[in-house]
């Protein structure tokens, strides 16, 4: 552990970024080339970094790749995605090669908010008052927001429920927002903040917490592909039949319905698709993760966010249905120049039609890894690039990292002690 001097880290906030910088340097003994990966700017400034969040000493990047082959409504469309794990891009892209295109909907951008209410002497009469003013409570929210407004959005419906807790009865407020084109936190929070006084009143209890929720339930997103089987034989370049590998995929599908263990993998890969395109766009992957899972759960046992089943051609037809809230204006999205590229990329006009191209991503990273699974394991594709860097840590350079990569990838050892016993061997041949 390195004991650090801790005064200097007090009131750090108030530091300019070179200053933040030179004190880490001290503290943590950096070296000059260190020091420098701090101060090095990328496609996002020091200066953006700093408004963007707290305490900011350096930036940290991200690999930024586009996926290929998307026919999504019938239009081709590239997608970037900002990741660190090899095969993503990859594997999207060739799904989407595989498929016959995604057909996609979304639903109108509708966020809902909380609002907790404790120590009401009578709840259920509580929550009958409170939705008696609804239409002056539903105005308070209005004004909280005129450029929602000017829009098209707004507040929708207020609903609420009595909670029992184990703290006694609680009252929950739903406010329903329609947030157009944001992800809508900012929105929405303010106007259940706004609401909360008059709520009060209102009750005759007390207003706890004033939050949205990121169970986005009534904005969900659906993707749907087929892929045939001829397609399905040809990935496999002839080794399986093409309706062996349905059959294989749907027995995937079938194992993460049955257990949990594998269904939070399986969601996983779909998430390795989604949070990549989250990401690139400046959208929360956090809000967007949290929901994903929960949805998954949503009134039943944790199960795959996919359906995959066979249509009468006996073609493999995948599909998702998941809470997307993903935003186009606002927050990282407006502020990161490479959110604005992103978007620029991708060509879409409104919220909805971000969504629906995820879900899309969604399907797609779903299907292929199940299909790389179900036929020939997923190590191959992995290790193949995995070897390259595991080449370089080992000292290989130039040509020798493609000569100890594919020697390690044929043995079927991808490891640090088999690149140092290839790239030896390779120098040793070649005194
Ligand atoms: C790895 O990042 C994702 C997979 O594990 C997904 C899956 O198992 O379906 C390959």
């Amino acid at each position: 552990m390195i004991f650090m001097n801790k005064e200097k880290f007090r009131e750090f906030y108030k530091k300019s970024v070179a200053e933040r910088q030179q004190i880490v340097t001290e503290e943590f003994s950096l070296s000059p080339e260190e020091k420098a990966l701090l101060q090095k700017e990328g496609s996002l400034s020091l200066e953006i970094a700093n408004r963007m969040i707290e305490n900011v000493v350096g930036t940290f990047p991200f690999p930024y790749g586009v996926a290929t082959n998307f026919v999504i409504d019938g239009k081709e469309i590239i997608i970037p995605f900002a990741i660190e794990e090899p095969s993503v891009v990859a594997a999207a892209s060739n799904a989407a090669r595989l498929s016959s295109g995604f057909e996609t909907s979304a639903d109108e951008p509708i966020m809902i908010g909380q609002i907790q209410i404790v120590k009401c002497k009578n709840p259920n009469a509580a929550v009958k008052k409170i939705l008696a003013k609804k239409k002056e409570l539903l105005e308070i929210a209005r004004g909280a927001d005129v450029t929602l407004l000017n829009s098209g959005g707004g507040p929708r419906k207020l609903l609420g429920v009595v909670l029992p807790t184990e703290r006694g009865k609680m009252v929950a407020l739903q406010l329903l927002v329609d947030v157009r084109d944001a992800m809508g936190a900012n929105a929405v929070n303010t106007m259940l903040e706004k609401m909360a006084p008059r709520i009060e009143e209102i009750s005759g209890g007390q207003v706890r917490l004033r939050i949205i929720s990121n169970l986005a339930l009534h904005r969900k997103a659906r993707a749907k592909a087929v892929w045939a089987k001829k397609m399905l034989e040809e990935s496999t370049k002839g080794q399986m039949k093409g309706e062996e590998v349905v059959e294989a995929i749907l027995d995937a599908h079938e194992f993460a319905k049955a257990s949990q263990l594998r269904a939070t993998t399986s969601n996983k890969g779909i998430m390795n698709g989604i949070d990549a395109v989250v990401i690139a766009t400046g959208n929360d992957f956090r809000a967007i993760e949290s929901g994903a899972h929960s949805f998954a759960a949503y009134k039943k046992e944790y199960g795959p966010l996919t359906k995959f089943y066979k249509n009468k051609n006996g073609d493999l037809v995948g599909e998702i249905e998941l809470p997307i809230a993903t935003g186009l204006i606002g927050g990282a999205t407006k502020t990161h120049p490479m959110a604005q590229l992103s978007l620029k990329i991708l060509g879409v006009k409104t919220a909805q039609e971000l969504a629906r191209i995820i879900a899309a991503v969604g399907l797609a990273q779903n299907f292929a890894a199940l299909r790389a699974l179900a036929t020939e394991g997923i190590q191959r594709g992995h290790m193949r690039l995995h070897s390259k860097n595991v080449a370089i840590m080992a000292g290989a350079k130039g040509k020798e990292i493609e000569v100890v990569s594919e020697k390690m990838v044929e043995a079927k050892e991808v490891n640090s002690a088999k690149a140092s016993q290839i790239l030896k061997e390779l120098r040793e041949r070649k005194k």
